[in-house]
């Protein structure tokens, strides 16, 4: 009854429906600094748009699989006679939180969630140049062509509210990533009936893994903020495929997989550091490099280091790797063409939204990240140690993200000279800065001497 007086009250709207309530999954998160320590944020979850059950007045479901073309003739029809409802987030989605935690469990098809800041109503707009952004990730329970992902994408931080987007942030609208998808159920407040519009943003991957493979990839756009495109339009704004470092293709098999012969060990959980350093040490440069770093029983594990014959020794994402591996590699010049690091920083420096999804290709296998890829035997053509045989289909499959921070360079997983490093009870940083030590004062306190 109530979606019906809804459905009359708003013409020509992305509208709300009232089947299921909407209620946000709380979480908290934490912003650090180098000195002051962390302080707890709270925030909230909410599932994309797209996952939605869109719907008339009546319930009758709006797109079986494409958009009913008598419900939706065009977009203003369709805005008037459909209604984005609420999400049952554990039961129907697999979407649950607790405290700092956020499991994703795939059940029939995954999903993929937003970070809303304290009001609901908004996204966190992260700014993290010069900055670090850290998780804590069990992914044990990923198998070969499933992916975990946490990412930021340049999506607009009220997600296209408008007079003809009533449901905004809060109900997940407003996605955008550097595929440029065409899929998108709203864009920018219009019904995207045929699909024609695409909608481009710039996109960082800190995170596209499962339990066999990780990768972290940076995807600039020559667009800024969230850019909607028709057609031939959409391609050659964004760099799709990106500078990925996967240390399985151009490092050590061995640095990250299940069980104690590999560097990190996917069967427990682990910290995962993402560091973006600029040029001249402030969040106005220009992004030069992205650092990776674990953290796993206490300990600190350096990104692994680049072996692949003609790249550049290092263990971090910088343009002279982006280059080599595009000469050496045979990879796509995209990420240079479309403005490499620096276009990336620039993006970040505006902010971004906070993006983890859980999904799957069983289809085609996710060989671009955990297979092979390419002519057998040349380098760089092995991925990761996925084949056919691997892929199998299991609704069991779960992920969990949880402590994420954000703050000063080396604030989120160490603290420096006299800071706190333990005691009952203390979540924060327990790795005391190079040179000190974690030092029992009692109970209570322990402090980097
Ligand atoms: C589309 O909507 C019309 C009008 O309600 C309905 O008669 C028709 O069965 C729907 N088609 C599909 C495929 O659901
Ligand atoms: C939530 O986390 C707390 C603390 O880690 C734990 O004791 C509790 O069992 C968890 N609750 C659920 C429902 O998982
Ligand atoms: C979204 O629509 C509004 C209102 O029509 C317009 O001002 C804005 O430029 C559009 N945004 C994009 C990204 O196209
Ligand atoms: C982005 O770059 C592509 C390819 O270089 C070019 O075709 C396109 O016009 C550019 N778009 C904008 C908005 O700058
Ligand atoms: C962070 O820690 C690393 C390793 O101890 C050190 O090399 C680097 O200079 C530190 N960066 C800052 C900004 O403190």
């Amino acid at each position: 009854m109530l979606s019906i007086l809804l459905l009359a009250s708003v013409a020509a709207a992305q509208q709300i429906g009232t089947f299921t309530p909407e209620v946000h999954p709380q979480i908290t998160y934490k912003t650090c600094q180098k000195y002051a320590g962390c302080e707890t944020r709270r925030g909230s979850i909410t599932l994309d748009a797209n996952y939605r059950w869109l719907h008339t007045a009546s319930g009758q479901t709006c797109n079986p699989g494409g958009f009913n073309r008598t419900l939706c003739p065009d977009a203003e029809t369709c805005g008037e006679t459909c209604a984005l409802d609420g999400a049952d987030y554990a039961g129907t989605y697999g979407v649950t939180t607790n405290g700092s935690a956020l499991s994703l469990l795939f059940g029939s098809g995954g999903a993929r969630v937003y970070l809303l800041d304290d009001t609901g109503e908004n996204y966190v707009n992260f700014q993290v140049m010069n900055q670090e952004f850290t998780f804590d990730i069990d992914v044990s329970n990923v198998p070969c062509a499933y992916n975990g992902a946490l990412y930021f994408s340049e999506m607009p931080v009220n997600g296209g509210a408008s007079p003809t987007n009533a449901a905004g942030a809060a109900y997940g609208t407003g996605y955008c990533d550097s595929q440029c998808p065409t899929g998108i159920n709203f864009v920018n407040g219009t019904t995207n009936v045929d699909g024609s519009l695409g909608s481009c943003c710039n996109e960082m991957d800190l995170w596209e893994a499962n339990s066999l493979d990780t990768q972290l990839t940076p995807h600039p756009c020559n667009v800024s903020g969230e850019f909607i495109c028709t057609g031939s339009g959409c391609s050659n704004l964004c760099d799709p495929s990106g500078c990925e470092f996967n240390p399985f293709r151009v490092s050590s098999q061995t640095f990250y997989g299940p069980g104690s012969d590999n560097v990190v060990d996917t069967t427990k959980v682990m910290t995962v550091v993402t560091q973006f350093i600029t040029d001249d040490g402030t969040s106005s440069g220009t992004l030069s490099e992205i650092k990776r770093f674990y953290v796993q029983d206490n300990k600190i594990i350096p990104n692994s280091v680049v072996t692949l014959p003609g790249l550049p020794e290092v263990n971090s994402i910088t343009s002279d790797y982006c280059t080599a591996k595009m000469d050496v590699l045979d990879d796509s010049t995209a990420f240079n063409v479309h403005g490499g690091l620096a276009q990336m920083g620039a993006s970040l420096a505006r902010g971004a939204v906070l993006v983890v999804s859980l999904w799957d290709d069983l289809g085609g296998g996710m060989t671009w990240l955990d297979g092979q890829q390419g002519t057998v035997g040349q380098p760089g053509t092995l991925r990761g140690p996925c084949t056919a045989a691997d892929v199998v289909s299991d609704s069991s499959t779960s992920v969990t993200f949880s402590n994420i921070r954000v703050g000063d360079l080396n604030s989120t997983f160490t603290a420096v000279h006299y800071a706190q490093c333990g005691g009952s009870p203390w979540d924060g940083p327990t790795i005391c800065a190079e040179g000190l030590s974690c030092t029992a004062l009692n109970e209570f306190y322990s402090q980097c001497l």
